[in-house]
């Protein structure tokens, strides 16, 4: 038997009992004549006591031998602690040690291994599992644990049925580019890792399984940001004979269950907004309303003087910060200068102070008198106190700029609380997205996606004002999940394909299979996927998905602990036909 308890679980009620415990030498302190030790393992600290009067010399000094992160085992008597920690749950006792055995001695490592730690980001990737021993990760890794487990009773108790698919299969088309893994059965071809499920979780609809879920993982090579791993967990859910409400209360149930089991948090009825209102408010399809800051469109009060920039402009927009007459000129430059980074992109900024005695202080009064700056307070909501920060120019590059000032601004206010939950439903988003690189539609969400009923006919005319039967959750500003209402008949989606650009034959290799299936009794069907790693992440507090991961990769997209990816070697090239391939 290694250990007879934990290191996290012995108190006062345990004293004068013998135990025996296994551990991580997390440090200890050398008096000369007494050494005190913290043995550490997943459940805590426990402070172990090597005494010369008490024990023996020779303990005494094997104890002083001991290095950081040594694996031992100790044999001892629990007593109770002459000075006492309440801040730990073993606080009140220590482990008088009988009988020590070192199960093995560790290097130095290369970063303390305590809450806070010495560390950098990529030293801490490359010695993950030194980082896993840590608190913070430690934690992470045990609350993703808990949230699946919560989806996983859930659904399963709602009657879904996990079901896994493939991971070596053909392009799914979800809007980045595949990975691909070469056949060596199959000279020159290539599988696709799945970007999702999607195709074969509606396969099981035809297949009659009415309600499936999977938490699987999936593949994206695309650029890596906080929110972003190449390699990402989905919680991908289906369901036939349904329409857009039944999902919505659905999921909205799941996501208000782990609210309620995971933070305690009780939240009825999430709102819901048109992905128009979403654009047009907040200038985003994934609004952060934990606080207001709503855009002020401010065309009609501001395009009637000689403002050329104004008067130029698609759109001319602006928010009221709280509090923000306060700023100096200076903290106003910055912020302009801000907006101007080419992250951001605004040509500049035009504010106005709103002053506690009701006038009006614009870096464009030339233009602008008091009863036009009142305007533009009312319009965005100003109060006395407050500054009003405009931006002008293409609605949609404007509307960009101006979300990701609200949202800095919001940050440095201190109002995105990361205890505060405020969901949201996104609705009716376009069908298609016009992509300037390529100059063609794309499918907004994916081309599986139906369009509003009685909107088909658009297409040919304003295929840009065509709206889907798709919705996206948000959670505090994140896009959590996205899922549509999927098109079920052959017909509607050979249409799609073609409007999309594919030639009949493309449409075919490439999803022949769907429409064949939709031949045989599709049942109206449609579903959706949550980011696991971001709603983890988020109801943890944070919006950095890679410490919830237990081996991310970074924004590289190595995993730089295995030094992955990595030349292979000629042999298996050639075995795999590639070198053929490279040479030819
Ligand atoms: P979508 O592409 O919106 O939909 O993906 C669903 C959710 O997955 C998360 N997500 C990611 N998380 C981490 N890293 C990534 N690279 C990444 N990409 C996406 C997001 C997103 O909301 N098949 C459809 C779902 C459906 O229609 O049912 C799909 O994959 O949180």
């Amino acid at each position: 038997m290694y250990r007879s308890h934990n290191c996290g679980e012995l108190n006062a009620s345990h004293i004068n009992t013998e135990v025996t415990l296994a551990g991580w030498v997390q440090k200890s302190r050398d008096k000369g004549f007494i050494v005190w030790v913290d043995l550490r393992d997943r459940y805590g600290i426990t402070q172990l006591v090597f005494d010369e009067e008490r024990t023996s010399k020779a303990m005494l000094e094997k104890a002083q031998d001991l290095g950081r992160e040594f694996v031992i085992q100790v044999k001892g008597t629990v007593i109770e602690r002459a000075s006492k920690n309440p801040n730990m749950p073993t606080g009140d006792i220590e482990i008088l040690v009988s009988e020590l055995t070192i199960l093995n001695e560790a290097l130095l490592p290369p970063f303390t291994i305590e809450d806070d730690t010495d560390g950098g980001e990529e030293l801490r990737m490359k010695y993950r599992y030194l980082d896993i021993r840590r608190n913070p990760v430690k934690n992470s890794l045990m609350f993703r644990h808990k949230v699946t487990q919560e989806v996983r009773n859930y659904l399963s108790n709602e009657g879904f049925i996990e079901v896994e698919t493939p991971y070596l299969i053909k392009s799914t088309p979800e809007g980045a580019r595949d990975f691909v893994v070469p056949s060596r059965m199959n000279e020159g071809q290539f599988y696709a890792l799945p970007q999702s499920p999607q195709t074969f979780k509606q396969l099981l609809m035809v297949g009659g399984l009415d309600k499936y879920f999977q938490i699987v993982k999936c593949f994206r090579d695309e650029d890596l940001r906080a929110d972003r791993q190449p390699e990402f967990t989905q919680i991908d859910c289906e369901m036939a004979f349904i329409e857009q409400e039944d999902i919505l209360n659905a999921f909205e149930g799941l996501t208000r269950h782990l609210l309620k089991e995971v933070n305690g948090v009780v939240i009825d009825k999430f709102p819901r907004m048109l992905y128009d209102d979403a654009m047009r408010l907040y200038g985003n399809d994934k609004p952060d309303i934990r606080f207001g800051m709503e855009f002020g469109e401010l065309n009609e009060v501001a395009q009637h003087k000689d403002f050329n920039v104004f008067n130029s402009a698609e759109l001319v927009v602006g928010i009221a910060v709280p509090g923000g007459n306060a700023y100096t000129r200076k903290e106003i430059d910055k912020l302009i200068d801000w907006v101007k980074r080419p992250q951001v992109g605004a040509l500049g900024m035009v504010y106005c102070r709103c002053n506690e005695d009701g006038t009006y202080k614009s870096s464009v009064d030339k233009f602008y008198d008091q009863e036009d700056l009142a305007k533009w307070a009312e319009v965005t909501g100003a109060k006395a106190g407050d500054l009003i920060c405009v931006l002008s120019g293409d609605t949609h590059k404007v509307r960009t700029q101006l979300s990701a000032l609200r949202m800095e601004l919001a940050e440095r206010l201190g109002l995105r609380k990361p205890d505060e939950f405020a969901p949201l439903w996104v609705m009716d988003f376009p069908l298609l997205e016009w992509d300037e690189d390529t100059e063609r539609y794309h499918a907004m969400h994916h081309p599986f996606t139906s369009p509003k009923p009685g909107q088909i006919e658009l297409l040919k005319t304003d295929p840009g004002a065509v709206k889907a039967n798709a919705y996206d959750l948000v959670l505090n500003g994140n896009e959590i999940g996205g899922g549509s209402i999927r098109i079920h008949d052959k017909e509607t989606q050979a249409l799609m394909f073609d409007y999309l650009g594919f030639s009949e034959e493309e449409a075919k290799a490439q999803f022949g299979f769907l429409m064949d299936a939709f031949q045989y009794g599709a049942p109206p069907h449609g579903g959706l996927a949550f980011g696991l790693d971001r709603l983890v992440a988020i109801l943890g507090g944070q919006e950095t998905i890679r410490d919830f991961i237990a081996f991310p990769k970074n924004n590289n997209g190595r995993d730089v602990m295995i030094d992955a990816p990595a030349p292979i070697d000629e042999e298996q090239l050639q075995e795999l036909n590639l070198a053929l391939n490279l040479k030819s």
